[in-house]
């Protein structure tokens, strides 16, 4: 059976802090906690919406993430610019590396979806913008299931939207809450640890590959 892998996006084919050169003439030194602050406000209220049954769309949750940051850190933040980051963050890059191992994993027979808890019509313009388009067989979106990961109804949504079998399903992520939540569904999982500082939850899970970047998973997800 041909192996699936399902791939997170922000995070993990796309930098969701390659917006930080634009913010740099917003927030000035405050930039670093702000571009912070923002990517975990969103993934908060990403997991307050799933938990509380109150589903808002992936845009409006990160809508939503960047008017507090701005409140919190007190950061101007006028109708013009905020539309202008939300643009930019609609078009945020794929990780360099991340189109050449996307095509080399298609060419050695792997099924490559993206998998995400943004809406459709975002991401396939964002993938799309980011040139990864080509190499991807598809892309699974939670906003069928009105929730977000890591609840399980998302991953078994992946299998029927794909028609692929648990036990041939690898999930690659950056984000440690999507692999804990890939493992609990049963699937194997790949950790693309990009910074050697970044820290896994002590659940006592662990992911059956670590990587470093997505170049290393044709050597892992077999
Ligand atoms: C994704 C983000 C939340 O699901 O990592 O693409």
């Amino acid at each position: 059976m041909t192996t699936t892998l399902a791939f997170d996006v922000y995070g993990t084919l796309i930098d969701p802090f390659g917006i930080s050169q634009r913010l740099q003439s917003i927030a000035g030194d405050k930039t670093p906690a702000f571009a912070q602050l923002w990517r975990d406000k969103q993934i908060e209220y990403l997991f307050r919406r799933g938990l509380g049954r109150d589903y808002r769309p992936f845009s409006v949750c990160t809508s939503q993430a960047l008017d507090y940051t701005a409140m919190q850190l007190q950061v101007e933040l006028s109708v013009v610019v905020k539309q202008e980051l939300l643009a930019q963050y609609r078009e945020l890059p794929a990780y360099e590396e991340v189109a050449e191992s996307l095509h080399g994993l298609k060419d050695a027979g792997y099924r490559n979806f993206a998998f995400s808890n943004g809406e459709p019509d975002e991401l396939a313009y964002l993938l799309a913008h980011a040139g990864l388009d080509a190499a991807l067989d598809g892309i699974v979106s939670v906003h069928d299931v009105q929730s977000f990961k890591p609840d399980p109804a998302v991953y078994k949504h992946f299998l029927k939207e794909t028609g692929a079998a648990q036990e041939d399903i690898w999930l690659v992520s950056g984000n440690p809450f999507d692999v804990i939540g890939a493992h609990t569904a049963g699937w194997r999982t790949a950790w693309v640890k990009r910074s050697p500082a970044a820290v896994f939850d002590p659940w006592d899970i662990e992911p059956d590959a670590i990587v470093a970047d997505t170049s290393e998973l044709v050597s892992v997800v077999v």
